[in-house]
């Protein structure tokens, strides 16, 4: 019980040694064992295209990492999301997979304020993706049923962003077969919003169509167990706005990778990854999972203070 403490000072040390290198020029397909505000900082401007991740929850994780406050969430986070945009180009997105707990019989609202702040530094609320987690087991609240979503917020530096929607089309599916068998006169044209939206369709372009672009709810289930991570998220989770944010070659970083689901996703389509984690037992799990899944296919390497810091966390008690 007393090892995460431990991890956490080793990390802190390893850490302050980068600082004393200065700014580094950032290795792609690399982790660094680290605390994501202090490590971001050794990272040169503009030089992620992509940047996913899941932050710690607020306060509710007393497992090998502490939770961050509620109180204090903002405060903690704003910063972190301050070197975010600094490091990410500016055609980049930035995808932040959270959502606010329930405390004290409400819903808390560090989230929305964090949005708030991110504004304020500049950071555009693109758009609002929903990860609906679509084997969740039932459970009894006196005041609310099982949270089975998740926000993926959209961040972006500039309105004009790199998007590749074409990537992520899904098939028309049954429903449009009868719904296309007869189309009525106004099928055949732009229908305009009755509610003076703006907003307008028309169906008669569907026709022949095998593929339609996506809503912006994904429907994925869980996948905890497998990768020794009581937070870890599926892979097709990250695999899905990698392919809508990226290009093959493009680098993405994840400044809490945890078990390092966001490298393997990166591996398998063909982008390199960058990630950070604080607690040493996940950074080992993390290098672990990527050098068996994934390294020999790909040559995954990881610098010499890397390797030498990896094999001496390996020897400590477990
Ligand atoms: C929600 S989990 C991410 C799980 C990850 N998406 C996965 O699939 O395994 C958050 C991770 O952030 C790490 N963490 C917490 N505080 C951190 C910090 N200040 N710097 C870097 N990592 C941190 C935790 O150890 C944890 O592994």
């Amino acid at each position: 019980m007393n090892q995460p403490r431990e991890e956490i000072k080793v990390s802190m040390r390893e850490t302050s040694k980068l600082e004393q290198r200065g700014r580094l020029t950032v290795e792609p397909d690399h982790i660094t064992l680290g605390d994501a505000l202090i490590v971001l900082q050794t990272f040169p401007d503009n030089c992620v295209d992509f940047i996913i991740t899941s932050p710690p929850y607020a306060n509710n994780r007393h497992g090998p990492y502490q939770g961050v406050p509620i109180d204090g969430y903002v405060e903690w986070l704003k910063p972190i999301s301050e070197q975010l945009k600094r490091v990410l180009r500016p055609p980049g997105s930035f995808i932040l997979i959270i959502k606010e707990r329930a405390h004290d019989g409400e819903r808390a609202t560090y989230v929305l304020e964090l949005i708030l702040e991110m504004k304020k530094h500049g950071w555009l609320w693109t758009e609002e993706y929903i990860w609906h987690k679509k084997n969740c087991y039932p459970g009894k609240w006196p005041n609310r049923f099982r949270d089975a979503w998740e926000r993926c917020l959209h961040f972006t530096k500039q309105k004009k962003f790199k998007m590749f929607q074409e990537a992520v089309m899904v098939p028309r599916g049954n429903w449009a077969q009868k719904r296309l068998e007869k189309l009525s006169d106004t099928d055949l044209i732009r229908d305009e919003s009755h509610s003076l939206s703006g907003f307008g369709k028309n169906v008669s372009h569907w026709l022949g169509k095998k593929y339609v672009y996506p809503t912006n709810v994904l429907h994925l289930a869980t996948e905890c167990s497998n990768r020794n991570h009581s937070a870890a998220f599926p892979i097709s989770l990250p695999a899905w706005f990698i392919k809508l944010f990226t290009e093959q070659g493009d680098v993405v970083l994840d400044p809490f990778i945890g078990s390092g689901t966001t490298a393997l996703a990166c591996v398998q389509l063909g982008r390199r990854f960058i990630g950070i984690e604080k607690v040493a037992a996940y950074y080992q799990q993390a290098l672990t999972t990527i050098a068996s899944e994934a390294g020999q296919a790909v040559g995954f390497r990881y610098d010499l203070q890397q390797r030498e810091l990896f094999e001496r966390l390996n020897a400590l008690p477990v």
